[in-house]
């Protein structure tokens, strides 16, 4: 089990806020790393390339400047790569990451040994999510440093397994960083995830509810308003499972009960959809509001700050509870 060495003395708590398309903007990631967990952010949240390298130049310069002006080391960030034949863009935002060295490449759908030797050559890290053991064993045999398990219950495209049952069979071959994703949402979660045999955390939807994620207030009211009953897990509105909000497929003016299928997953598509937003057409994502399962812990938003704080002494409080409470119970 292990930390990426490249973390050292850079996080606060093992935690990494997962990258989110339309809603991890720059402000996003730069207060998450002030604040000592790592932000991330979809390369296709910029609308062209030369747009995503405007945002790398920017958080480069927040992030030195609030170095310099606080003296402390902030956590480092990253970026999501899809790595699917439908992104056209994928290869171009590789050498921007390569050319700014971004600290942390996230990659989805694909993991590619070739794109691992490039980030690994300038010192970067590659961190491949996962919905079940088989793709994860492609991950390791492609050199990635971590391994995301998605489980269900996440938000955006989750995964079906189990928690226990997934991160165990990750960890039979892979002895490198494993981190957990699916309705993380407090403090406790963290110390949980390590319990069960990962080393970080993974927490998307909780970010939802900050006051930097880029969405609109209703999206927020509805995170605060849903519990896990009200998250619908279908493939039919993006191509692939994920998780929606029921009320806004409802508010999309589409009956949850009768989904009609979605032909295929078309990151193109997204990324016009990012560009060109028409009102009429109802589009995931942008219209149709994706949550994770955690949404029920949820009724406040916060600044980034003062949830990663909240984060911080949860789960410190987590791990002296649980060491004090069953101290004295058990047989030696
Ligand atoms: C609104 C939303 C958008 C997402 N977009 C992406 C994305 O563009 N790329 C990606 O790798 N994961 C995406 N995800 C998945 C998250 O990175 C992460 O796996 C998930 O949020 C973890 O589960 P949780 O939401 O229960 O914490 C998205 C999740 C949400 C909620």
């Amino acid at each position: 089990m292990s930390i990426p060495v490249e973390f050292t003395d850079r996080l606060s708590i093992p935690l990494i806020a997962s990258p989110m398309f339309i809603a991890s903007g720059i402000n996003l990631v730069v207060e998450c790393c002030k604040a000592g967990i790592v932000g991330t952010f979809p390369a296709l949240n910029q609308r062209t390339s030369e747009g995503f390298e405007s945002w790398l130049i920017e958080i480069n310069a927040k992030l030195a400047k609030w170095e310099q002006q606080s003296g402390k080391k902030a956590a480092p960030f990253g970026v999501n790569l899809i790595v699917h034949k439908s992104n056209p863009r994928w290869q171009a935002d590789l050498a921007l990451c390569v050319k700014y060295k971004v600290p942390l490449i996230i990659t989805s759908l694909g993991a590619v040994a070739d794109l691992v030797k490039e980030v690994h050559a300038y010192g970067g890290l590659v961190f491949h999510d996962v919905v079940n053991a088989r793709h994860g064993q492609k991950a390791a045999a492609a050199g990635v440093d971590g391994i995301i398990a998605v489980c269900n219950g996440a938000g955006g495209h989750a995964g079906s397994t189990n928690p226990f049952a997934l991160v165990t069979e990750l960890r039979q071959f892979f002895d490198k960083t494993i981190l957990l994703a699916g309705s993380l949402s407090h403090g406790k979660d963290i110390a949980s995830a390590q319990m069960m045999g990962a080393d970080m955390a993974y927490m998307g939807t909780r970010f939802l509810a900050t006051s930097e994620a880029n969405i609109d207030r209703e999206y927020q009211d509805m995170i605060l308003d849903s519990n896990a009953s009200d998250i619908v897990y279908t493939p039919k509105i993006s191509g692939v499972n994920a998780s929606f909000i029921r009320q806004s497929i409802v508010d999309a003016g589409i009956d949850p009960n009768d989904l009609s299928p979605k032909a295929e997953l078309d990151f193109g598509a997204e990324l016009d959809m990012n560009a060109k937003p028409n009102k009429d057409d109802k589009k995931a994502w942008r219209d149709i509001w994706s949550a994770g399962q955690g949404v029920g812990s949820i009724d406040e938003i916060k600044s980034t700050l003062e949830l990663v704080s909240q984060l911080i002494g949860e789960y410190h409080e987590a791990t002296e509870k649980y060491n004090r409470s069953y101290k004295n119970t058990f047989a030696k």
